[in-house]
């Protein structure tokens, strides 16, 4: 029988339980044996609830038990987790987070200690939530050299952008709407400036490149300026407004940028709409897959995190390579790269062609007052040395190429 602590009995580990409840029996034959929750780490006691006799509150509890060879970390943050997921390696026990802030800081450093200790620090669902991204890089695609990774991986911010496009409506109205309906958090902060998106496109760039990308080297923008208007426009111009993550090789590193774009109707990320979260991969063998699915919510993610712990339980006392380096990966400067950009301002279009020369204007004729117009192809550091010199910007937006 295999035994297992969940620490955090929040929406996840919650989840947790219930698919290894649920699918006890599958999940069973898959590991060849049993598996039992024998404790849950929780700062409450949850009386009256069928788990309250599994309850603990001391981490150290579980890390000196010897019955435990697998523990699930599901409380979120930093700290404690770290210190919690770090004594549960160092006392001999493997390890499975859905925890992406978590893994984009100390991920290396966990990954090392596993090894140290012949054991397994695993993290499928820190990215994507159900969309089995990370095994598929580790495992399916060690074949290639992965040279783009582009996605949509926030569902709260493609949910409120899907809404934006599909009823017309405002970004606060929406926002109000999604919190209304569970799929925004009360502080939506992390999810509509990017910074969640910002976590997951460094751990991906981490595990391609098998060094680490520190998180606050990525130039990451958020959703909070996108409004009606720019709907309207892209609506014109036949084009969809994704927040995208996205990794490019240049060289021996990456250019890593987290940023609302114009997205074409062939864009394979084009039609992923509400909730919903994909992964686009290109490598230089496999060519372009794409990983598609439930990025979020309670059962997904547990998924995920469960089928972590079938991996850990087939793997007892032996230590699974995963090459990710702490040596600090220098990744790109963004503003080398070259694109074109959608750009609305109250300047006048003899202005407009002065400083951007040929452009293509776009006419809203909801929109006055105004004029938009797609630059011609330039990199990013020319861009903002026009725009200073225009003056009157009220939007830039990137605009996909491809
Ligand atoms: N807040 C995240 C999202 C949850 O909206 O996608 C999964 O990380």
């Amino acid at each position: 029988m295999i035994k297992i602590a969940v620490m955090g009995y929040g929406t996840i580990g919650s989840g947790v339980v219930k698919v290894i409840e649920t699918n006890q029996e599958s999940i069973c034959k898959k590991i060849g044996e049993g598996i039992e929750v024998k404790y849950i780490l929780d700062v409450r006691d949850f009386e009256g609830d069928p788990i309250q006799k599994k309850v603990v509150h001391d981490y150290q509890v579980i890390a000196q038990d010897p019955e435990i060879a697998i523990v699930v970390e599901t409380m979120g943050g930093v700290e404690p987790a770290y210190t919690f997921v770090k004594a549960m390696l160092l006392a001999g026990k493997s390890v499975t987070t859905s925890n992406k802030a978590l893994v984009a800081v100390h991920g290396s450093d966990l990954v090392a200690t596993a090894k140290d200790k012949n054991v397994n620090f695993m993290f499928e669902a820190s990215v994507g939530g159900g969309i089995p991204i990370i095994r598929a890089l580790n495992s399916c695609l060690t074949a290639d050299q992965i040279e783009e990774i582009s996605g949509i991986m926030n569902g709260t911010t493609n949910y409120m952008l899907t809404k934006m496009t599909q009823d017309g409506s405002g970004f606060e109205e929406v926002l109000k709407e999604a919190q209304e309906k569970g799929y925004a958090e009360k502080d939506p902060t992390a999810d509509i400036e990017g910074y969640d998106a910002c976590r997951k496109i460094a751990i991906l760039t981490s595990l391609i490149a098998a060094q680490q990308v520190d998180f606050e080297d990525v130039h990451t923008e958020g959703i909070t300026r996108i409004s009606a208007t720019d709907i309207l426009y892209a609506k014109k111009m036949g084009r969809m407004i994704k927040l995208l993550a996205t990794s490019r090789q240049v060289g021996d590193t990456y250019t890593v940028i987290v940023a609302p774009f114009l997205l074409p109707k062939e864009h394979p990320l084009y039609n992923v709409n509400g909730v919903f979260n994909a992964i686009f991969v290109r490598g230089n063998m496999l060519g372009d897959a794409m990983f598609y699915g439930s990025g979020a919510g309670s059962l997904p993610t547990a998924s995920a995190v469960v089928a972590d712990v079938v991996e850990l339980a087939k793997h007892i006392g032996r230590h699974i390579e995963l090459a990710w380096s702490p040596q600090k990966l220098h990744i790109a400067d963004y503003r080398q790269q070259a694109g074109r950009f959608f750009v609305r301002t109250s300047a006048q279009r003899a202005e407009v062609e002065n400083i951007f020369g040929e452009v293509e204007y776009v006419d809203v004729t909801e929109v006055a007052g105004e004029i938009g117009f797609i630059t011609s192809e330039m990199k990013e550091s020319d861009y903002e040395h026009k725009a200073e010199q225009l003056g009157n910007i009220l939007q830039m937006i990137r605009f996909h190429s491809e």
